[in-house]
């Protein structure tokens, strides 16, 4: 019997390739530093039953129209918006992503940004490099307090419960908004739940953890950072568009806001001439908050496994539409 084919849409860790070269026979676009153009999407999956795709492809109807084999689209990461959902569905072609094995991952990295951004680590290492240290001084470079001070949490899934426990840690209170109320994590984390806009008046630091979707595209925009404490830290790890990064870059720079670590932007990667790329307080960093290499790793295999799974028949681990499966 002939093998399936499968697509890989950029160099992915070796692991993960073993895996799908045990059923399939496989195709990398052999690139690090660049997704494969559309055409080159397009003409590959004409063939293919499998697609091991990244968040920088965009399989939407169209494609899938152009791969009449296709049975899997197997998503390298825990959000899918690069995918058409309902298309997918509608054509009987399972989608799988990576949960859980970034969680810890990516909470440690939103931690590291409410930090580095509260205590203008960035700053103060430029400052030095720079050759501008010349005493101490009273108030050199001093931030914000993260210890005992209010996190407000803008979701509270799996990443979102992973840095409230963290917050523990330092003594933080935690409030969280969410569209699905957790009764459960609000007793064991002693998290209270307010609403969207009581919880950025009432904290001292925001971090955002909702998916992508029509609901939460602009949730943060001018009138939520208007509600923001003056000494506000602002983190997003989730999705750019999840932010109006204009009104963010100038709730900045009118310092409406202390502080933002960012991790992720509406256009990927961000303009060079980007407003928010001219800010001392602002922290921009290329969409690394699950960049640790076992983390990456993991999420690779995890990924190849979703795919074959799906090729030989099985339920795989991380189904976004198993109703596709009961059919
Ligand atoms: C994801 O998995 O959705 C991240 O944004 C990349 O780890």
């Amino acid at each position: 019997m002939s093998r399936p084919n499968v697509y890989v849409t950029r160099k992915v860790p070796e692991q993960a390739l073993e895996i799908l070269r045990s059923v399939a026979s496989v195709t990398v676009w052999d690139r690090e530093d660049v997704p494969p153009p559309r055409e080159v999407i397009l003409r590959e999956l004409a063939q293919a039953e499998g697609v091991f795709s990244l968040l920088t492809d965009r399989i939407d109807a169209e494609v899938m129209a152009a791969a009449p084999r296709l049975k899997v689209v197997s998503n390298f990461a825990v959000g899918y918006d690069n995918i058409d959902i309902p298309a997918a569905t509608k054509r009987g072609i399972v989608v799988t992503h990576t949960p859980d094995v970034l969680t810890e991952t990516v909470a440690d990295f939103t931690v590291c940004l409410m930090l580095a951004a509260a205590r203008r680590l960035v700053e103060a290492d430029r400052y030095t490099r720079d050759g501008k240290w010349k005493t101490w001084e009273p108030l050199l470079l001093a931030g914000q307090d993260i210890h005992h001070a209010t996190l407000g949490l803008i979701g509270l899934g799996r990443i979102g419960a992973a840095v409230a426990r963290r917050a523990q840690g330092f003594g933080m209170r935690v409030l969280y908004y969410d569209v699905v109320r957790r009764e459960d994590l609000e007793r064991s984390l002693s998290i209270a739940y307010l609403s969207l806009d009581d919880v950025l008046r009432d904290s001292d630091v925001i971090s955002v953890h909702v998916p992508l979707s029509e609901h939460t595209r602009h949730l943060m925009g001018r009138a939520q950072f208007a509600l923001m404490k003056n000494t506000a830290v602002f983190v997003n790890t989730s999705r750019g568009p999840v932010v109006d990064q204009r009104a963010l870059a100038e709730a900045l720079a009118s310092r409406r806001i202390f502080a933002a670590g960012i991790d992720v932007f509406e256009q990927e990667p961000v303009s060079p001439d980007d407003p928010l790329l001219k800010l001392d307080n602002a922290i921009v960093v290329p969409h690394i908050a699950s960049a640790s290499i076992p983390t990456r790793i993991r999420m690779a295999t995890l990924a190849a496994e979703n795919l074959v799974a799906v090729l030989q028949g099985k339920r795989p681990p991380n189904p976004v539409n198993p109703e596709v499966l009961a059919k």
